[in-house]
């Protein structure tokens, strides 16, 4: 990464727990030692920021330009530093790109490489600035001539929000501007290596791989083995909670049922549907609604719509007899 040009906006997306976050974690961990500078912000801990609250976590009041993230203790990585006695309130749109342009190039001047790092990008979605301006276009902007442009920095943006990735995926002045990654569902073997090294035996292991596709999971499970369950009883319990959330879901909302059960069938006898080929326009607005809910995951780049796991796989199905 660090030894290539930056030359475009780097998204990666995938389902919520699909590791995102941990690969980049990990990936900072691995270059702290590295000439390499990274700005990281990760916008998870709030539903939705104001602009105030975006300043507060995006900036440092400290002389120098480039400060140390002291919140994030695990991590060596760097916020951007503001004048201390700067005022928010008055910061307009053009004085947040200076700022940023002008620690990047702080970095760049000794001689290291800055990289820009938002994690769960789409929290800021919301956001406006005088003039009514929304906030997130006008940093893809900046991103844009940051990277295409100016080959100054990289620019890493992680998202969870798949509705969110087809409106950029979507949007013209991001074309040729942009390159996505997705952190897809644990390979079989990945799940068998990480469970062998766990512990669990070769009947277990057999057992879980029906139904295992996320980090989280064996997360869960190992500690649930520790509390005396079995993976039976655990994985049946994740199906139940899918279920009846699904159900649940179906019960309170106002869309039409039978549409709803229409495109959830189209999962009865397979994993994944092609958007191209098998989704009418009419359907689109259910989908919509089932991505939003975290039931269905549409990976825009691939034209793949799937279950979130394949345990929501299995809760569709058990929900359609
Ligand atoms: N490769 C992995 N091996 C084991 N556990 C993992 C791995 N990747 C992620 N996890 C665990 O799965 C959970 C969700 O991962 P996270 O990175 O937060 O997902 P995301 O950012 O995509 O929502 C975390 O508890 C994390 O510790
Ligand atoms: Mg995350």
């Amino acid at each position: 990464m660090s030894q290539l040009e930056p030359n475009s906006i780097l998204f990666v997306y995938g389902t919520k727990s699909s590791g995102k976050s941990t690969v980049m974690r990990r990936v900072i961990k691995e270059l702290e030692n590295s000439n390499i500078v990274f700005f990281y912000y990760n916008l998870r801990e709030h539903a939705t920021y104001s602009k105030e609250e975006f300043l507060e976590v995006f900036f440092e009041k400290d002389k120098n330009k480039v400060v140390r993230n002291n919140l994030i203790l695990d991590l060596k990585v760097f916020k951007i530093g503001i004048e201390e006695n700067y005022d928010f309130s008055k910061l307009s749109l053009n004085d947040v790109f200076k700022k940023i342009k002008s620690s990047i190039n702080t970095v760049i001047k000794n001689g290291k490489k800055p990289v820009l790092i938002f994690d769960e990008l789409q929290k800021l979605k919301n956001i406006y600035f005088n003039g009514n301006k929304p906030l997130l276009n006008e940093l893809f902007n900046l991103f844009v001539s940051l990277t295409k442009m100016e080959h100054l920095c990289h620019v890493i943006c992680l998202t969870s929000d798949t509705l969110f990735i087809e409106e950029i995926y979507r949007n013209s002045s991001l074309k040729n501007a942009s390159k996505y990654y997705l952190i897809d569902w644990l390979r079989k073997n990945s799940i068998r290596n990480i469970l062998k090294e766990e512990g669990f035996s070769e009947e277990e292991i057999n057992y879980c791989l029906n139904y295992l596709s996320l980090p989280y999971e064996i997360v869960d499970l190992i500690e649930n083995k520790k509390l005396g369950l079995t993976v039976e009883e655990t994985i049946k319990q994740w199906i139940n909670i899918e279920k009846d959330g699904l159900k649940y879901l179906i019960d309170t909302t106002d869309l039409d049922v039978e549409k709803i059960y229409n495109v959830l069938s189209k999962f009865n006898n397979k994993i994944k549907i092609y958007y191209d080929k098998e989704v009418k326009k009419e359907e689109m607005r259910y989908i919509k609604f089932l991505v939003e809910n975290e039931i269905l995951f549409y990976d825009v780049v691939n034209g793949i719509i799937k279950p979130t796991s394949i345990i929501e796989w299995i809760a569709i199905r058990e929900v359609l007899k």
